[in-house]
């Protein structure tokens, strides 16, 4: 039996969503188990583009049984939305899904609170939200004032719920404004919701380990990125959820020996949509032309994505706290035609060298740039990491040898069959 875990080892979007569906080839089950709709996975099969924001990107594999388990919180308008997408596309009746009856649900009144809270940052900087209602949900969670999926289908423990999680945020409501919803309008909201999804809750704690009992090759579907995690990120510039490899343990229910490899995904250049420090991010036209030839803009709300050269520290960060055993490269493609390409090795705060994430300051640290040749040659056609040009195979090494980790993985476009498998992680 292996249980993979893939996890974004930058500030999301590293195209995770792609190496899932690569490596779903192998898995015949595919978890997700933390965040929420703030995530955007994007998919190209056959010259055809599919966005996942809840559904694991393992789902346009047949052999694959999908599971959204505990830890994740569940917007059900996007969900049955996608559900009801799946279902006109002749996917659903082929698909094997599973929704966790202890996943938190996002309440409509999230969203705006979300909302409100970028709005009145107290004159600091807004944290660039998604504005999913994702940190509110988790807030309630947290608080032991949320609303699980089970507690959808018992009327009378769902009121006292919401009553609890209303009364806490009403005051805030009201204070900007707005009017905190009637619990008989919420559940109204939720009841068609909550039968649309019925068939597929269960209890998916029982499901996983009846499974891994049973030697299936498993898949750990990770959604944002290490420095986007809660505690490990670049706090407050984060979400609200654990993003790094342990949270799969927590989100779903098993113990940290029950995963045997950790694939991180970076970009061979970096990406951050929202707020917060990025040390290596280029604000000229190298940044722009990285952004045009990427198509760096949002999968979940289009804002162009800052863009900058790829940072060893922050991999070499996300090896360390994820334990990563592999690493896959994407987006190789977009650096074609740069004369020069650099990786940061390390960074210079008041006038020492580092190298390591510090709590504060990593606005203000000076990159340490190792440069590099560039290539000029189009990549998108090779198929075996022999054939790429001398300046990527280079390029390549260096990468792998500042973070820590082998190369499993290079992705030269977004299409399936764009993908060299060096090292295929269910081979252990
Ligand atoms: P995720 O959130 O990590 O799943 O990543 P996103 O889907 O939000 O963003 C990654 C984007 O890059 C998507 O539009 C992918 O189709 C695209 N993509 C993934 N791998 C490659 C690649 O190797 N080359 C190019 N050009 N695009 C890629
Ligand atoms: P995937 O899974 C990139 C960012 C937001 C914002 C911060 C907090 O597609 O990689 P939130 O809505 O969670 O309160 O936003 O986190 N963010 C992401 N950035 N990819 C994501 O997901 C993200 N999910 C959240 O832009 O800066
Ligand atoms: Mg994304």
């Amino acid at each position: 039996m292996t249980v993979v875990s893939v996890i974004g080892a930058q500030w999301g979007d590293e195209g995770k969503g792609k190496v899932v569906d690569i490596f779903a080839e192998w898995a015949e089950m595919v978890v997700r188990y933390q965040g929420g709709n703030n995530a955007g996975h994007t998919l190209v099969v056959g010259g055809q583009k599919t966005i996942f924001h809840l559904i694991p990107s393992g789902i346009l594999r047949e052999n694959a049984r999908c599971v959204l388990a505990q830890g994740l919180v569940v917007d059900l308008k996007v969900l049955t939305d996608e559900i009801d997408k799946l279902d006109e596309s002749g996917l659903l009746a082929k698909a094997s899904l599973h929704i966790s009856d202890h996943a938190h649900v996002i309440l409509p009144y999230h969203l705006t609170l979300d909302r409100i809270r970028e709005e009145d940052r107290s004159g600091a900087v807004p944290i660039g939200s998604t504005r999913r209602g994702i940190g509110p949900c988790y807030e309630d969670k947290i608080g032991r004032r949320g609303i699980r999926i089970g507690d959808l289908y018992q009327p009378e423990r769902l009121a006292e719920l919401l009553e609890s999680s209303l009364a806490y945020w009403r005051p805030m409501l009201a204070a900007r404004g707005e009017t905190a919803p009637s619990i008989a309008d919420v559940t109204a909201y939720l009841a068609p919701l909550a039968e649309r999804i019925r068939p597929f809750v269960t209890d998916t704690v029982a499901l996983v380990h009846d499974a891994l009992d049973e030697d299936v090759p498993t898949l750990l579907e990770g959604a944002q990125g290490v420095m986007l995690d809660i505690d490990h990120g670049t706090y407050p510039f984060v979400t609200s959820s654990n993003t790094i490899a342990g949270a799969a343990c927590t989100g779903i229910g098993v113990g940290p020996t029950a995963i045997d490899e950790v694939v991180l995904i970076a970009k061979a250049y970096t990406t951050r949509v929202g707020s917060g420090p990025f040390p290596t991010e280029l604000s000229d036209a190298t940044g722009d032309c990285i952004r045009e030839v990427g198509a760096e803009f949002g999968s979940t709300t289009g804002r162009p994505r800052r863009c900058g050269w790829f940072d060893a520290v922050v991999s070499r960060h996300a090896a360390r706290v994820c334990g990563g055993t592999w690493l896959a490269i994407t987006k190789l493609d977009v650096l074609s035609g740069l004369d020069e390409v650099r990786i940061c090795t390390g960074y210079r705060l008041d006038g020492r060298e580092i190298n390591a994430i510090p709590l504060h300051g990593l606005d203000r640290v000076e990159p340490i740039y190792r440069i590099m040749p560039g290539w000029k040659e189009d990549i998108t056609g090779v198929r075996d990491a022999a054939q790429l040009p001398q300046a990527a195979k280079d390029y390549l090494n260096e990468i792998e040898r500042l973070t820590g980790c082998p190369i499993c993985l290079i992705s030269v476009g977004p299409g399936r069959e764009q993908t060299i498998l060096t090292h295929n992680p269910f081979d252990t």
